[in-house]
C-alpha cells in the first residue's frame, strides 16, 4: 500500500487538528514529565501537546515514513520515532499517552486499549480521539461503491482497514481497570466547497486504502466519479453554494486504577 500523503492530509490541517485541541483541553495533568503522541502524523497533534506542556519530554510515534519525515522537517527540535503502535511498548511509564485520529487504523482494541492504559504512570492519562463515522453519508457511499462485484474481492481488506467500535465498547474494556473514565462525542460541522472538496478531505484518510487497492488509474477515476455522483445527492447545497459535512468523533480520557 502506498504511504500517507502529509501535504494532502494537511490541506485540512485546521479541521484535523481541532480535535487534538479539544482533547488536550480535557486532560487534567498539569505538569507531565513524559508524553507520547501515538500516530503523530506530520506532527500537528504533537505540537498541540508541546504548546500545552513546553517543559515535558514529548515523543511522536508513527509507522509511516512520509509522515515522520514531514514531522521532522516541520519540527526538527522534536523527538520522532518511526514505529508501529502494534509493536510499541513504553520504556518507562508516560504521564500522558495521547492519540488523535490514529488508533482506528489498528485492530484488536480489546487488547490494545488496556495495554496502552498500562503504559500510563499513576496520576496520568490515556487520551484518545477516533472518528465515529459509520453513519456518515460519504463513508456509506464509499462502502456501497466498494461492494460492486467489479472489485469487491480486491477491496475486502480496505473495507476492514479501520476499526470502529461504539463508546460502550471502550467503557466495557477500560472501566474495570480505570480509576476514572470520561467519554464524549462531538459532531464537527465542516463547510466545504462541494463534493470535490469532500473527496479531497477523505482521499488522504478513509478513501486511501480503497484507491490504493485498485489496479489502474482508470479504476480509481471510475470509483471517484461514482463517489462524486453519490455525494451530490447526500450533501445539499447551502445558501452560499457550499455543503455542510458533519463529522462525528469519539473521545476518551482514562486514568489507570
Ligand atoms: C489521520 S493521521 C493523524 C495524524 C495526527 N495525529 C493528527 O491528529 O492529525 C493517522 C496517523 O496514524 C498513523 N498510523 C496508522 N496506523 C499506525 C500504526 N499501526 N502505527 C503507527 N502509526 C500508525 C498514520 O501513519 C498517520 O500518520
Amino acid at each position: 500500500m502506498a504511504g500517507w500523503d502529509p501535504e494532502l492530509y494537511l490541506k485540512f490541517g485546521g479541521e484535523r487538528t481541532q480535535p487534538s485541541i479539544d482533547l488536550v483541553s480535557r486532560i487534567a495533568v498539569d505538569r507531565p514529565l513524559r508524553a507520547v503522541d501515538l500516530g503523530c502524523g506530520p506532527g500537528n497533534s504533537t505540537q498541540i501537546l508541546r504548546k500545552r506542556w513546553p517543559d515535558a519530554t514529548i515523543i511522536g510515534v508513527d509507522s509511516d515514513p512520509n509522515m515522520i519525515a514531514a514531522a521532522r522537517r516541520e519540527y526538527p527540535e522534536g523527538r520522532w520515532e518511526q514505529q508501529d503502535i502494534a509493536d510499541w511498548t513504553a520504556d518507562a511509564p508516560f504521564d500522558v499517552v495521547f492519540s488523535n485520529a490514529a488508533l482506528h487504523w489498528l485492530t484488536d482494541h480489546e487488547t490494545l486499549f488496556p495495554r496502552l492504559l498500562q503504559s500510563v504512570a499513576p496520576g496520568g492519562v490515556l487520551a484518545v480521539q477516533m472518528p465515529s463515522v459509520t453513519a456518515s453519508p460519504v463513508h456509506r457511499a464509499i462502502w456501497k461503491i466498494a461492494s460492486d462485484a467489479r472489485w469487491s474481492d480486491r477491496l475486502a481488506a480496505a473495507r476492514n482497514a479501520q476499526t470502529m467500535h461504539p463508546p460502550a465498547f471502550y467503557y466495557d474494556v477500560l472501566r474495570p481497570i480505570a480509576s476514572r473514565l470520561d467519554q464524549w462525542e462531538t459532531e464537527y460541522l465542516h463547510p466545504l466547497e462541494g463534493p470535490a472538496a469532500i473527496v479531497d478531505w477523505i482521499r488522504s484518510t478513509a478513501l486511501r486504502p480503497f484507491l490504493d487497492a485498485l489496479s489502474t488509474n482508470e479504476e480509481r477515476q471510475t470509483f471517484v466519479g461514482r463517489l462524486l455522483d453519490n455525494l451530490a445527492d447526500a450533501y445539499p447545497r447551502l445558501a452560499d453554494g457550499r455543503v455542510l459535512v458533519p463529522y462525528r468523533r469519539q473521545f476518551l480520557v482514562a486514568s489507570p486504577a
